[in-house]
Parts: structure tokens; C-alpha cells; sequence
């Protein structure tokens, strides 16, 4: 598919972007099931990095399944291919010097280790959001779990389709123990220390 094609020399690099950023770029890729905190906590981090001068963006499951998603379903295989496209931009966010937040369920450990491979691990954290599925089954913020028991919604993650929890996560962080802001400061500290430059 990709005869005939070859890597074009854009004359910038990444590290030329960095510089004038005065920090390194990085991903981090937050996972974990509906309803843990993902999302409000990617965007946490993203305001207090923010009011630290660091240039940054968040990429979040339900946004990119309302743009360049829209045509990839919940099977396997439209998951496997949502995370796929996901590594893709944030591998270019990377690349342009910008730290990004990837919030996305992404509940296989093969398709997580693939977004890994594709950004590269040297700039790929796994940042697990530990909540039982009970617990986000009680906040129900979006009301999907009262659905999807119903039958409302097919393979909905934990219900009547699997979540694969990290092995070997970089960062943890109990959403259903700590608070946002607990869990937000504790992603910071360890991501200012990888990007200082
Ligand atoms: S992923 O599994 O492919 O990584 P993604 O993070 O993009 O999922 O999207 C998850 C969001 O889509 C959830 O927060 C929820 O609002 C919505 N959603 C709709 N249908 C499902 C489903 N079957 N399983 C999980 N989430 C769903």
C-alpha cells in the first residue's frame, strides 16, 4: 500500500521544536474503563500544564469518534483501528513538540503495546485509571451502563465486552480512592521530570 512512497526531509525536526518550546514532547496514553476519570483528569493535567507554559493538546475517545473516527464501530476490529489511527496523530503531536494527552479506553493490551510500538516507548507512558467497574457503573455519568444492561448498547466495555487491565503501566492512579486533583499531581510530577529540557 505504500509502494512508491518515501519519507520526505520537511527541513524542521522535532528537536528544533523543542527548543523553541523550551521543553522535550511526549505522549501519554491514559486508559482505563467508561467512567474511571480518564478524561477528567487528562484535562486536569492539561490546564495545569497549561499555566506551566508547557505547549500541550488532549485527544479524547468520544471527541475523535465524532470527527475522523466517525466511520469505526466497538468490534474489535473498529477499536483496533481507532487506537491505530489515535498512535498516528500522536505520533505527529510528538513530532511537532507538543505533549499529548490520549485519552482513550483502549481496552486490549495488544492494541495498547501497537499505539506504544507506533509512537515509540521512549515517548509513550501507559497511565492506568484504576476504578472498579462498579464504582463507574454507580456514577453512570453518561447513563451508558443503565443502557448497555439493557442491551441497549452492544459490546460495551465490561458489560459484555472485555477490558484488559496494564500490565506493566508506567504510572497508576486509584480514581475511585484519590481525587482528580491527587491523581492529576502525581501524572505531573512524573511527566515534568521526562520532559524538563
Ligand atoms: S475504545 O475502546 O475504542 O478505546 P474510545 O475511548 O474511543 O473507546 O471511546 C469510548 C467512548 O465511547 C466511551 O466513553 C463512551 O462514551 C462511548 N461508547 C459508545 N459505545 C461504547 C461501547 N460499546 N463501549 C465503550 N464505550 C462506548
Amino acid at each position: 500500500m505504500t509502494k512508491n512512497v518515501y519519507k520526505q526531509d520537511t527541513g524542521v525536526d522535532r528537536a528544533q521544536r523543542e527548543s523553541l518550546n523550551n521543553h522535550k514532547a511526549t505522549a501519554l496514553w491514559f486508559t482505563g474503563l467508561s467512567g474511571s476519570g480518564k478524561s477528567t483528569i487528562a484535562a486536569h493535567l492539561q490546564t495545569q500544564l497549561l499555566e506551566s507554559g508547557i505547549h500541550c493538546y488532549m485527544l479524547d475517545g468520544d471527541n475523535i469518534r465524532l470527527g475522523i473516527n466517525s466511520d469505526l464501530d466497538f468490534t474489535s476490529e473498529g477499536r483496533k483501528e481507532n487506537i491505530r489511527r489515535i498512535a498516528e496523530i500522536a505520533k505527529l503531536f510528538v513530532d511537532s513538540g507538543t505533549v499529548v494527552l490520549c485519552s482513550f479506553i483502549s481496552p486490549m493490551l495488544a492494541d495498547r503495546q501497537a499505539a506504544r510500538d507506533i509512537i515509540g516507548t521512549d515517548d509513550f507512558t501507559e497511565v492506568f485509571v484504576d476504578c472498579p467497574l462498579e464504582i463507574c457503573e454507580q456514577r453512570d455519568v453518561k447513563g451508558l451502563y443503565a443502557r448497555a444492561r439493557k442491551g441497549e448498547i452492544p459490546n460495551f466495555t465490561g458489560i459484555d465486552s472485555p477490558y484488559e487491565k496494564p500490565e506493566n503501566a508506567e504510572i497508576t492512579v486509584h480514581s475511585d480512592q484519590d481525587s482528580i486533583e491527587t491523581c492529576s499531581n502525581k501524572i505531573l510530577t512524573e511527566l515534568l521530570n521526562k520532559i524538563k529540557s
